[in-house]
């Protein structure tokens, strides 16, 4: 039963929206491996840092973990029809390093090989186009054990891996990302700890920093040199705009500092081939171990920006300069709304951003590769879970993807977080981003409200091609 024959498009504004979009836009879903595969220990997998991070008393909501996640490992053929009912025309998910290199080097385990292939194969076959993440944050342990990103070796293991990777995938997958907001994995894991591997020393997150950048640049070419030539390559960022609270130049000060620290500390080693010239002294810390040849090789010339959008912060100046990372933010913004997990919900901020992008970056093409909020999302026990905010939320961004778009972005698609419900990192369960509902205790997937009006969105968008 497709959704689409029984479901007429539910205003005339999203079927004229739908048909805003260029003939060749892609509409798709994301995910992660840790978030969503669960069989931690099954398989050959090695253990991740987040495998550890998760165990470790404190560190997660409950002490909740990936070991079972949605068990997407064991239902992948239920989960790509899932897919199809959507009318999705791409999926975004992540390779975990651990199923392919157990402990991050050496013996490769090709049952983890074989299981990307059997689920790009099942998209394949099913007519949706397969985005792969190459690290989306599961760092093998034992790499870790040696320094993890702080050691500069890590770089080059993750550019082993992904040759490896894309040797056995490269025929098939559309896209390849590198990483998945290096800035999380940098900040959030090494800087302040509250991510895997729960280090809280904000000058080894700089260093760490460098490093992902270069395992980004050392993978690129070791990619391109397996891949099919329509494939493409590049890195997923995380940006978050900063509006200036008032035209204090105090603000602007520390507007320009939270910017260079939240958006262009990875966006102008990439793009521009150096970091910004203020944001180490406004951290109070000192630039990574940059080598001779590292910003050549950062910055490879990219097929794409992966851009993840959730929401915006307001700055507020202060009298003396606040460290980059600690600015005085506006909280809650006046008139604002909130999703569950605290962030503001604000699509304008989307479109000012990919403009920014676009203007600011030479960035031949950009795809919005996360994209959602979490609510308080409840399941009637039957085959009803009713998240109008999701869809309200969905509607508005996608308004500011069309409005990018009149702009002149070069944006080729869109991918909405998440598919499913999934581990939320140190939130655990409690935060669901689904267009679809799990039901954890018995893996039950039920197709959300959100999840009925984004297929009937892309069925109008489909309609508006045919011939
Ligand atoms: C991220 C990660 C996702 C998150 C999502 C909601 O952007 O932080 O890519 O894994 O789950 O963004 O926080």
């Amino acid at each position: 039963m497709s959704i689409t024959n029984d479901l007429q498009p539910q205003s005339l504004l999203d079927t004229s929206l739908a048909h805003t979009f260029p003939p060749h836009f892609l509409w798709g879903a994301a995910t992660a491996a840790y978030q969503i595969e669960g069989a931690a220990y099954e398989d050959g997998r090695g253990l991740s840092i987040w495998d550890h991070f998760a165990a470790t008393p404190g560190k997660t909501y409950r002490g909740e973990n990936g070991d079972i996640a949605a068990n997407h490992y064991h239902l992948v053929q239920q989960d790509t029809d899932l897919m199809t009912r959507l009318g999705l025309g791409a999926y975004r998910f992540s390779i975990a390093w651990p199923r392919i290199l157990p402990h991050g080097r050496g013996t490769i385990n090709t049952v983890g090989l074989d299981f990307y292939e059997r689920l790009v194969d099942s998209l394949l076959a099913r007519g949706i186009k397969p985005f792969a993440t190459l690290y989306h944050w599961d760092l093998p342990l034992t790499l870790q054990q040696e320094g993890g990103w702080v050691n500069r070796d890590t770089a080059s293991a993750f550019a082993d891996y992904a040759e490896i990777v894309v040797k056995r995938l490269g025929d098939r997958v559309e896209g390849w990302i590198t990483l998945n907001e290096p800035w999380c994995s940098a900040y959030l894991g090494y800087g302040i700890g509250v991510h895997a591997p729960g280090i809280q020393d904000r000058q080894a997150a700089i260093d760490a920093a460098h490093h992902l950048l270069l395992a980004h640049g050392l993978a690129v070419p070791r990619i391109r040199a397996h891949n099919t030539p329509t494939a493409q390559v590049g890195i997923t960022l995380n940006c978050t705009p900063i509006t200036a609270a008032d035209d204090r130049p105090e603000t602007q000060r520390d507007v320009e500092h939270a910017d260079a620290f939240a958006n262009r500390w990875f966006l102008d080693p990439l793009f521009r081939g150096a970091y910004p010239d203020t944001l180490f002294a406004t951290l109070g810390l000192t630039p990574p171990p940059i080598q001779e040849g590292d910003f050549s090789i950062i910055s490879a010339p990219l097929d794409f920006l992966g851009v993840n959008y959730y929401t915006r912060s307001v700055v507020r100046g202060a009298a003396a300069p606040p460290p980059a990372d600690a600015p005085e933010t506006v909280r809650p913004v006046p008139g604002a709304c909130y999703t569950d997990i605290g962030w503001e919900i604000y699509s304008q901020g989307l479109a000012d951003l990919l403009v920014r992008l676009h203007q600011d970056y030479p960035i031949p093409n950009m795809w919005v590769t996360e994209n959602g909020a979490a609510f308080q999302d409840l399941w009637d026990g039957n085959d009803q879970v009713n998240d109008p905010r999701r869809v309200e939320y969905l509607r508005g961004h996608i308004q500011a993807l069309a409005q990018a778009l009149q702009q002149g972005v070069p944006l080729r698609g869109y991918f909405v977080w998440s598919l499913m419900d999934n581990f939320e990192w140190a939130e655990g369960y409690s935060k669901r981003f689904g267009i679809v509902y799990v039901d954890y205790p018995t893996q039950r997937r039920i197709i959300k409200e959100s999840g009925h009006w984004y297929a009937v969105f892309l069925a109008a968008f489909r309609q508006a091609y045919q011939p």
